[in-house]
């Protein structure tokens, strides 16, 4: 079918004036008196519709004035420039087609729903304003994390999505197996013993570190977590870096590089759906997008984290003390209230953090970061990795690890062993900081989490 993207005519109206084109795509609305009609038609390439006018006389006009939203067309006529129109151009129609009808149930018929109940409509939904705009966003995002690193010479690795190992020692695991249900003799099971689906590709995104000293791995990833909260998904996708000859200072700088060149990308690349995510979701979006991308993030320790919250333990419903884990409430706290601004979180008491951190000297805690932007939390979680084999072993044994699963991960202590630092990005907790939506379920298309995995 020989026809023309409605995003061309956006980005080159000048060249198409005047021209016989041919548009495909869905109707919007349609609104149309006696004589002449009005079509809006989006065809999925560019955030605004375009606008199609019909005139009596033409085939079917009645038929045309009766098209309910949602049915596909395609339309052939002349692009015409309309300087003085509300809208810049239109399409004067000759003929219009309609490839599928669609009736009165169509669920999107009505303008306005709630995200919840389009969250039931998971197939149809990216045809509504808001995930347009959230789902471009999406894919733009993806291609600048890729630019990001490939451009500092980083190589993509794939890591496995099958595992045998539990790189954040969470134990919160999706089993995989072709075992009978209620049979768990492993031994019997597909790869003979018990594997499960990646919590990170981490471990494996180091071995390839260890060779091609800056990698960086993107894919999907698996969480058995009972949370049920607005951004936990039981499915999601991580970015994990991983850099041989870099400390946790190092860490950072990538980590705010990379956060600096997405904002830029998509405000780019994305400024129409930008403005309407800014106008009907989060009306301090584009300022706040702005103001980070000109920023430094801030850097604190974890022990000065707590000092600077204790005076507000009032405020918190958990507890704070040194020792534990900071909580959503109390990450919240620095970043949109002390500092308004992304904050570094480093150095964390050992124990509420993985075994594969890079001990300090202080004997207490870790070369841990986390990265907390306002609106959100937690948006980053990475290390220094502890590169010396004894103090690596002697960690793992105080946690009661199984060491022979983890040969291949000591072996890149055992065999060249370097300063090495990565991350982790929560992909779709990056896209609800640059979307201003707040709930994960409305950034990934089909959201799988605790007690919903529909479709
Ligand atoms: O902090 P996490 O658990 O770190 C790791 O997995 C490390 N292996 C990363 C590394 O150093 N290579 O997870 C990293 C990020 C979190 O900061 C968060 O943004 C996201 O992954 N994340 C989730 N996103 C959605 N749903 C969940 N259940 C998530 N769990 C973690
Ligand atoms: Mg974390």
């Amino acid at each position: 079918m020989k026809h023309t993207d409605i995003k061309e005519l956006f980005d080159n109206e000048k060249d198409f004036g005047g021209k016989d084109i041919t548009i495909c795509g869905w109707v919007k609305s349609n609104r149309s008196s006696r004589n002449v009609g009005f079509l809006s038609v989006g065809d999925g390439t560019y955030f605004s519709p375009l606008q199609v006018v019909y005139e009596e006389g033409m085939e079917d006009y009645e038929s045309i004035s009766k098209l309910l939203s949602g049915a596909a067309v395609s339309c052939e006529g002349i692009f015409t420039l309309t300087p003085d129109g509300r809208q810049p151009f239109e399409l004067s129609a000759k003929k219009i087609n309609v490839l599928g009808e669609c009736d009165n149930t169509y669920p999107l018929q009505k303008k306005r729903h709630t995200f919840e109940y389009l969250r039931t409509i998971s197939h149809l939904r990216p045809r509504a304003n808001t995930f347009q705009a959230v789902f471009r966003i999406r894919s733009l995002t993806a291609m600048a994390i890729h630019e990001y690193f490939q451009n500092l010479g980083f190589v993509y690795v794939h890591t496995p999505i099958i595992t045998g190992s539990d790189a954040e020692g969470a134990g919160e695991m999706f089993s995989v197996t072709t075992l009978p249900a209620g049979e768990a003799d492993y031994a019997n099971d597909f790869f003979g013993h018990h594997v499960s689906l990646t919590v990170s590709g981490q471990l494996y995104g180091e071995t390839y570190a260890t060779a091609f000293k800056k990698i960086y791995t993107f894919g999907p990833t698996f969480r058995a977590e009972n949370s049920n909260t607005a951004r936990h998904a039981a499915e999601f996708w991580m970015i994990e870096p991983e850099i041989a000859f870099a400390d946790l200072a190092d860490d950072m700088d990538y980590a705010e590089g990379m956060i600096k060149y997405i904002i830029d990308y998509v405000m780019k690349n994305a400024p129409a759906e930008l403005e309407f995510l800014n106008e009907r979701i989060d009306t301090g979006l584009l300022e706040r997008l702005n103001h980070v991308k000109s920023s430094d993030f801030e850097r604190i320790t974890y022990t000065k984290a707590v000092e600077l919250l204790t005076p507000h333990s009032d405020e918190f419903k958990y507890k704070l003390s040194w020792g534990v884990e900071l909580q959503t409430e109390h990450e919240r706290y620095l970043t949109e209230r002390i500092f308004k601004k992304p904050v570094f979180v480093t150095d964390y008491p050992m124990d509420v953090k993985a075994f594969y951190m890079k001990q300090n000297p202080d004997g207490k805690t870790v070369a841990a970061v986390d990265c907390l932007v306002p609106g959100v939390g937690e948006i980053i979680g990475g290390s220094q990795r502890e590169d010396d084999l004894d103090k690596l072993l002697a960690r793992m044994n105080t946690l009661g690890m199984d060491i022979s699963e983890y040969e291949y991960y000591l072996d890149l202590r055992r065999f060249g062993t370097v300063p090495h630092s990565g991350f982790g990005l929560g992909f779709e907790r990056i896209l609800m900081y640059l979307t201003g939506m707040s709930n994960i379920r409305d950034v990934i298309p089909f959201p799988r989490t605790a007690g919903s995995c529909e479709l």
